[in-house]
Order: structure tokens, then C-alpha cells, then sequence
């Protein structure tokens, strides 16, 4: 049994969620996948179209789950209860939050209190010109300074009709490098 817990931004590849989520539960056999999302990324998906038993959660939920000491922090026990965290997409915004520690969201906060020994995987997903800019390099290369795994952006034309590179990775190639770096832990 292996517990995925995928984070989704503000990418309109997030429009690939369903998708991944099923191939993930067809390729990965006992997982058990949880989603926590931004509020941009809600944009890109209707819950109605992934498997009843998944739960996603918000920004509310982590402020709602806590009203007294005692109470469980949400971004800790998804943290605890997760064997890999999959970024899929990683937004441009994410990724220099990330990068320079921001938490100011519930997936932001996960990604900032998640082991480092646990594997945490990225798909960065941006258009090609903010793709292009020297920041994006510079802070995947520093995400994976930490140990964290990048599955590459490939080049495509994107949902704006620019063709380059920036779209996330394909959903097959995803599910693949979770599989194998599941097999390394
Ligand atoms: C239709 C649409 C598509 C977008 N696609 C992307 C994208 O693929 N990558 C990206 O970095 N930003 C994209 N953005 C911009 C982000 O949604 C924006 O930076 C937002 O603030 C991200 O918020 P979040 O990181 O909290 O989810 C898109 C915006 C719109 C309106």
C-alpha cells in the first residue's frame, strides 16, 4: 500500500488531474491518492470527474479543521500520512515560493514541513517565455539541490498556442517516475 499525495496549481495543466489520478490508481497498485490543491488550480477541474473515494483538500479546510489546541494541523498530517508528494503541475508562482520558502497556502505549507528523506516529486508547467527566464532553471536546480526529482517540461504547442518548451510532462511519464522512484525507497 503506498499513500500519493498529489498537489495541483495554478497550471491549466492541472486540466490533466483526472487523468493522472487514473492512471496512478491502474499503474500503482495499492496506492491511495489524496489531492490538495490552490485555489488557482480549482479553476481546471470539477471535482465530479475524479473517483468518489478521493479526497481533495483546500485552503478552508486547514483553517476549519483547527479551532482549538489539540486539534490536528492539516499540512502536518497530510504530510504524515503521505509516502510521496507528486507536484503535478508546479506553477511558475509555486515554484518561487517554493524555492524561496513561502508557505502562504496549504500545499505550500505540506511541500515547506515535508521530510526530506520522503520522496517529493515536481512537474513544472508554465509557458515557454516564463519558462524561458533564468529564474526557472536557477530554482528547479535549487529544488533539486534538496533531493527533490524533477520530471521535465517537455516542448509542445500549449493551451496559448506558443510552442516550446514548458508543458507539463505526459501522464504516462509521470507514473513512471513515481513508480521508479517508489521501487528506490
Ligand atoms: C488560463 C490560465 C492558465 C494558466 N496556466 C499557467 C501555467 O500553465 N503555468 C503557470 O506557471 N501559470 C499559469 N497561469 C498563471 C497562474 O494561474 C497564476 O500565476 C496564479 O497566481 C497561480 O496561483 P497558484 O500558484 O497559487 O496556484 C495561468 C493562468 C490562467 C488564467
Amino acid at each position: 500500500m503506498v499513500n500519493v499525495l498529489i498537489g495541483c496549481t495554478g497550471s491549466v495543466a492541472t486540466l490533466k488531474l483526472p487523468n493522472l489520478i487514473q492512471e496512478i490508481l491502474r499503474e500503482i497498485h495499492g496506492s491511495k491518492i489524496r489531492v490538495v490543491v490552490t485555489e488557482h488550480s480549482k479553476h481546471f477541474f470539477d471535482p465530479k470527474d475524479l473517483p468518489e473515494e478521493i479526497d481533495i483538500f483546500n485552503d478552508k479546510d486547514e483553517w476549519n479543521s483547527w479551532q482549538k489546541r489539540g486539534d490536528e494541523v492539516l499540512h502536518i498530517e497530510l504530510g504524515k500520512w503521505a509516502d510521496v508528494f507528486l507536484i503535478a503541475p508546479l506553477d511558475a508562482n509555486c515554484l518561487g515560493k517554493l524555492t524561496s520558502g513561502i508557505c502562504d497556502n496549504l500545499l505550500l505549507c505540506t511541500a515547506r514541513a515535508w521530510e526530506l528523506g520522503k520522496p517529493l516529486l515536481f512537474c513544472p508547467a508554465m509557458n515557454t517565455k516564463m519558462y524561458n527566464h533564468p529564474l526557472t532553471a536557477a530554482q528547479i536546480s535549487t529544488l533539486k539541490s534538496w533531493g527533490y526529482t524533477e520530471i521535465p517540461a517537455i516542448a509542445k504547442t500549449l493551451i496559448c498556442g506558443d510552442t516550446g518548451l514548458g508543458a507539463m510532462a505526459e501522464v504516462a511519464d509521470i507514473v513512471c517516475a513515481v513508480k521508479s522512484v517508489l521501487e528506490r525507497v
